[in-house]
């Protein structure tokens, strides 16, 4: 495990250079990422490029026994290249194209910006194919960000439709797929279906998924471009990608496949802030997230990218101070560098990198703290970042983190659901981290899968509003329980196929068997319904969503007991096999979905830890656990017959302890 940081040599003059990159040495890290947004300086004319500032600030880096990262700097394409072909721009659903002014205004279907991008990519690639200090690339820069995997231009509607075509063959067989015979749908002809641009009412869903899975599919194909030639100038090289945290609009799965490992930048109290599952930031018990975040919602970022891996990942860009986030933006509390540092690493990260060495003195980032101010000095976060790459160099080098537990992720069933939310409320990722949540209390090591991958070794498998189930897909789910596996389904489980058309037998449609059950009503419900549920002989809340079942061989474990739908099955358990089905009706809160997830635990022989205090997580790697406790109080860690190799057995409030022993032989209290 090891530490980096993001530097902009490009933006201070090099007589500083040696100083950040000796100071940044001293600080024990040992990866520096450069270049991500210097086209106009690598080309400043069409043609007339200058790499030689770039060699040297890596030759700086490399001599003083570090490593760079360097990124193809496509997402801010320079002012001659708009003006010279202003196709490339991407354009907004009602037509308007994106202005020069900022960043990511171009279109990954641009005929004109691939054959740029490839140009740009090469020749960069070429200059530092033989250069000893660089380590790996990072493709462009956080593709999608400021909403723009979805372009609605010229090139977008041709790429689309030649995507259609490809996906249904004939007009005939997409119109009977997505049903356009409502409201007088139907096409044509291919040439004949537009992105789907402002309309009077709601958008046919349909058309909206499948857009959707093109527009992700389009940055997957332009990332790939880019892969390969990086790969084709020197295969020694890492080539990863910088994703987004809790970020909707695109496939990390697809993206990360042509990857050596997926990265992401961490921002706790910006995604903190932003998570409609943590408290409104303007709330005073909010103080929490708005100085360490949200250690679930980080974590389940770590988690997911980690799965995206398929081991270890990089934090490509760790929160290093105040962040210009929106509502507020506070600065973190004391220790959270090294917390978060640790939390990732705990989480499988085998490099966390800080953004940014240094503040700019100039442009839109101003307000975004970074290790040292911008008069060069060391700001709060810098001696903690030191403290905790010199602790990694301290620990072993370690495997990345195993689950026994899979959460599916499906951003299929994402983008249907969010078109669709039928509630405010109805949230994908705030849905899965109700019982993340669950599951971390109990120091449960989760693994994050795409709705295909294989389950086995799997204990249990959770298949949060797992919407969108094609055949094949309930086919695999069945196997897996048919041959033991405890699968847990929620709310809104294959409710459609994938084209987001319901079928003509209820949901949960072709797991009907495998269930025991059919769903018979949905509501969606406002805050301040009344929303009761008894689980196991104890009453519970629920918010959001409910469903009433009906019984079909399946053992009713879970009724109503609130207003319309008292007396109506809310939770059913089906063996199906050598395994079980749960099948959960309701979005539960936290006490219940414990209880639910304790009882799935407990039949899958997973070995659990006492419910943890809030704000106190444990994550094991490889043998070793982390016990990261970001509260204000401390709180006493009795390791079992484990040893504590890092920290002491009373953990200070924002501080952690490691041990070299599993998680469920921990206990932890508060003092
Ligand atoms: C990230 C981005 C960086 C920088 C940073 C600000 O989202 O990748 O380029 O803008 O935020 O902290």
């Amino acid at each position: 495990m090891r530490t980096g940081v993001c530097y902009f040599p490009e933006h201070w003059p090099r007589e500083r250079w040696a100083d950040d990159v000796e100071r940044m040495a001293a600080a024990g890290i040992d990866y520096v990422r450069m270049a991500e947004f210097a086209w106009s300086r690598l080309e400043p004319e069409p043609g007339a490029y200058d790499f030689e500032w770039l060699a040297d600030a890596v030759d700086l880096v490399g001599d003083s026994g570090m490593r760079a990262v360097l990124c193809t700097p496509t997402a801010t394409p320079p002012k001659w290249l708009l003006d010279e072909y202003p196709s490339v721009r991407q354009e907004r659903p009602d037509g308007t194209p994106l202005e020069f002014g900022s960043r990511r205004h171009y279109c990954f279907n641009s005929p004109a910006y691939r054959r740029e991008s490839r140009r740009i990519t090469e020749r960069t690639a070429e200059r530092f194919a033989n250069s000893p200090h660089v380590a790996g690339w990072q493709t462009d820069n956080e593709f999608g960000c400021h909403d723009t995997v979805r372009c609605y231009c010229d090139d977008c509607a041709s790429a689309f439709r030649a995507w259609l075509r490809d996906r249904y063959d004939t007009i005939d067989a997409l119109n009977e797929a997505w049903g356009n015979v409502f409201w007088s749908q139907e096409y044509a002809d291919f040439h004949e279906v537009d992105p789907p641009g402002p309309t009077p009412a709601y958008h046919h869903p349909s058309r909206l998924l499948d857009y959707s899975r093109f527009a992700s599919d389009s940055v997957v194909d332009y990332n790939r471009l880019q892969v390969d030639l990086l790969r084709e100038a020197n295969d020694d090289w890492f080539v990863t990608h910088n994703f987004m945290g809790d970020f909707e609009q695109l496939d990390a799965f697809e993206v990360s496949a042509d990857l050596d490992f997926a990265a992401w930048d961490s921002y706790p109290t910006l995604h903190g802030q932003r998570a409609p599952d943590t408290p409104d930031p303007a709330d005073a018990t909010a103080a929490t997230v708005q100085r360490v975040g949200d250690p679930d919602v980080t974590g389940m970022n770590h988690a997911l990218f980690r799965g995206a891996s398929g081991g270890p990942f990089w934090v490509m860009e760790n929160q290093a101070g105040d962040v210009r986030a929106y509502p507020y933006s506070a600065e973190p509390a004391d220790g959270m560098m090294r917390l978060w540092a640790h939390q990732a690493a705990a989480h499988g990260a085998d490099v966390v990198s800080y953004f940014r060495w240094r503040r700019c003195r100039f442009g839109q980032e101003q307000y975004w703290g970074a290790l040292n101010n911008y008069d060069g000095s060391p700001d709060r976060g810098l001696p903690e970042a030191a403290e905790a790459a010199a602790e990694f160099a301290r620990l072993p080098d370690l495997d990345a983190p195993v689950g026994n537990v899979a959460v599916l992720f499906d951003y299929d069933s994402m983008w249907a659901l969010h078109a669709e939310r039928h509630a405010p409320e109805f949230d994908y990722w705030a849905h899965l981290r109700t019982y993340y949540r669950a599951l971390r209390r109990r120091g449960v090591t989760v693994d994050f899968v795409p709705a295909d991958a294989d389950l086995d070794g799997y204990a249990a498998a959770v298949a949060p509003a797992l919407h969108l189930v094609p055949d094949d897909l309930a086919a695999r789910l069945a196997d897996y329980v048919t041959d033991g596996g405890e699968l847990l389904l929620t709310v809104r489980s294959a409710t459609k196929d994938e084209h987001d058309t319901l079928r003509d037998e209820l949901a949960p449609g072709p797991l009907t068997d495998v269930v025991g059950a059919r769903v018979e009503q949905h509501e969606s419900l406002s805050p301040g319904l009344e929303t009761r549920v008894e689980f196991d002989g104890d009453a519970y809340g629920y918010r959001t969503w409910a469903e009433w079942l009906v019984t079909d061989g399946a053992t009713v474990v879970g009724h109503h007991r609130s207003d319309v739908a008292a007396g109506n099955p809310a939770v059913v358990r089906n063996a199906h096999g050598d395994g079980h089905a749960t099948y959960v009706g309701v979005w539960p809160e936290a006490d219940l979905a414990d209880a639910l997830t304790v009882d799935v635990l407990d039949r899958a022989d997973v070995p659990i830890c006492d419910r943890l205090p809030e704000d106190v997580r444990l994550s094991e790697r490889d043998g070793h656990t982390w016990v990261t406790n970001f509260r204000t109080d401390a709180v006493s860690v009795d390791p079992g017959s484990n040893e504590i190799v890092l920290g002491e057995d009373t953990v200070p409030g924002r501080d952690l302890a490691v041990v070299a022993g599993p998680s469920h032989a921990i206990t932890v209290e508060r003092s």
